[in-house]
């Protein structure tokens, strides 16, 4: 069996460290990894509409603003197939038909689908098609027969859903779909790295993001105003590292070789981290060093955007290529899953002679 990605993202805002280091940093690994025979990473912009559909402009916008994001941080079209969700119509299709292998009790235990539903306010109208975007979402990655699904944790109840759906349908129909696995970060603060005000989650909303496409000055007034630990006064007090989202930030992107390069006092994370925790040691120190650290990573992502916006245009073509290849892929599945599902009457000889001899034979 052949090894396959599908993953994805919303197109509800530029990329973010959160998104970086979450997913984005391991598929191009995975991508250069040579291990995979096909990539395909999805703007999943009609998920996007199911709670943003009274603005399809922010959708349409961030487009190409993710497109820009995947390029720059090094997704190579040439290895990894980029397109866009609602230009392959067959992902409809299949959802509509894996929508009765799902019941609605199913759908409401879904822990990610509660969350949101909490964090938007929906719990008095959810939305049918918001309700529904996990069996869209197994649509997405069965129509690719993706075996690996690298996410965030926050996605695992999702993976867990298609595996039951494909279970389901395997067992109704017959062997088509391919079960897949979850991929998430080893580094499990990579999984959830909070926003700069220590808070949940990085979100647009909450405005705690540091985006991959903000400028060096950006990122310094982003880092240099981070929350730390609220009674850490005096350098000399002792500080907490517990919800001190520098230190965490640190724990996701410092290697030892960054104290040596920046911050020699240190050999590594652990020493400064004692040396905060017994006092004498100020957030400045530790925010200089996270910000060298984060822009080291960040400015060839930043000098490769800048390049590519160049050509908008170009950038474009690589999406519509992309959705050729991806539908060419999608429509192969759903013509499987047709004939496994004994809808595909057209192509059905069999089904054409039967029905014949039938009437032949009520006839005589
Ligand atoms: N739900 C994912 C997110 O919010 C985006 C997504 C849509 C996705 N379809 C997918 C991810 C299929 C992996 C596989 O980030």
């Amino acid at each position: 069996m052949s090894n396959i990605i599908l993953t994805g993202d919303r197109p509800t805002g530029r990329l973010h460290l959160g998104h970086y280091v979450g997913s984005l940093k391991r598929r191009v690994e995975l991508q250069n990894s040579g291990e995979f025979d096909k990539i395909f990473i999805m703007i999943a912009d009609a998920q996007a509409l199911t709670d943003n559909f009274d603005n399809p402009a922010k959708i349409r916008d961030n487009i190409i603003e993710v497109a820009l994001d995947y390029l720059s941080c090094g997704i190579d079209p040439a290895k990894s197939n980029i397109f866009i969700q609602s230009a392959v119509a067959e992902l409809t299709e299949l959802t509509f038909y894996y929508m009765n292998l799902v019941t609605v009790s199913r759908l409401e235990r879904n822990p990610t689908v509660k969350a949101e539903i909490q964090m938007r306010n929906f719990e008095a109208s959810i939305p049918a098609g918001f309700f529904t975007y996990p069996v869209s979402q197994t649509s997405d990655i069965t129509a690719f027969k993706a075996t690996t699904v690298p996410v965030g944790e926050d996605q695992l109840p999702m993976i867990e859903q298609a595996r039951e759906i494909v279970r389901k349908f395997n067992a109704t129909y017959g062997e088509v779909l391919v079960e897949p696995k979850a991929l998430i970060p080893e580094n499990s603060i990579c999984s959830r790295l909070p926003g700069t005000d220590g808070k949940a989650k990085m979100s647009k909303s909450l405005g705690n993001c540091i985006y991959l496409s903000d400028s060096e000055a950006e990122v310094k007034t982003k880092v240099m105003s981070m929350y730390t630990d609220p009674t850490h006064i005096q350098i000399s007090d002792p500080g907490k590292l517990e919800g001190n989202a520098v230190f965490t930030y640190l724990d996701a992107f410092a290697k030892d070789e960054d104290f040596a390069e920046f911050c020699p006092d240190y050999k590594n994370l652990d020493e400064m981290k004692e040396h905060y925790t017994r006092g004498g040691l100020g957030d400045v120190k530790c925010k200089k060093l996270l910000l060298n650290i984060i822009n080291k990573e960040l400015a060839p992502i930043r000098a490769k955007r800048k390049e590519l916006e160049k050509d908008i245009p170009a950038i474009y073509e690589i999406l519509k290529k992309g959705t050729e290849v991806a539908r060419a892929e999608a429509a192969n599945t759903l013509a499987e899953v047709r004939a496994a599902m004994k809808i595909n009457y057209f192509e059905d000889e069999e089904l054409i002679s039967s029905q014949q001899l039938k009437f032949n034979k009520k006839n005589v």
